[in-house]
């Protein structure tokens, strides 16, 4: 069953994946970043430690995904690398509500990453679709630990989430073709 037909333009699949692991690999970077920072056993970074985990088994699946597919990673790679670590390590030098907003900022443009894929894909590839959702929700959670951990209580919130967020949508539009 597929809703595409003769004519309409099919999703690019591997361009989706390669985002995607972007995305992951670059969340698991700014995680590190923070915990390198946070005061360990601190609230803020056993929360910081659990969502690294499962950003890792997103990070994982992806990457198996494009070895079995044979897609390339992103070869903006390394700029994920160091900017996601700069971006979770400064965030969490302002403070652990700063952490917070960083975390519900780059959430809140994954979910809605996600879910235009989601939109895209309708019934095609329901191997992609399916990991898609399941980690669409828990970035869900992730941003409400956020808001719950006190993330509007950053200093400069609206213009420090409103920055991370168009760095969120610069990185993805890179991402999807480099
Ligand atoms: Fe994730
Ligand atoms: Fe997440």
């Amino acid at each position: 069953m597929t809703d595409w037909r003769p004519g309409e333009r099919r999703p690019d699949t591997a361009s989706m994946l390669r985002v995607n692991q972007a995305g992951e690999y670059g969340a698991t970077r700014i995680y590190a970043g923070q915990l390198a920072v946070l005061r360990s056993n601190s609230p803020a970074s056993q929360l910081v430690s659990r969502m690294a985990g499962q950003e890792k088994r997103h990070l994982d699946r992806f990457n198996a995904l494009m070895s079995k597919r044979g897609v390339r990673p992103t070869a903006l790679q390394p700029v994920w690398h160091a900017a996601g670590f700069a971006l979770g390590a400064a965030t969490a030098l302002i403070s652990e509500q700063a952490a917070m907003a960083c975390t519900e900022a780059v959430e809140t443009e994954i979910d809605r990453h996600y879910g235009s894929q989601l939109d895209q894909l309708g019934s095609e590839d329901p191997e992609l679709a399916s990991d898609i959702a399941d980690f669409r929700a828990e970035e869900l959670e992730h941003r409400d630990a956020a808001r719950d951990a006190g993330a509007a209580q950053a200093p400069a919130y609206p213009v420090l989430t409103a920055a991370i967020r168009a760095g969120c949508r610069l990185a993805i539009a890179l991402s999807k073709r480099i």
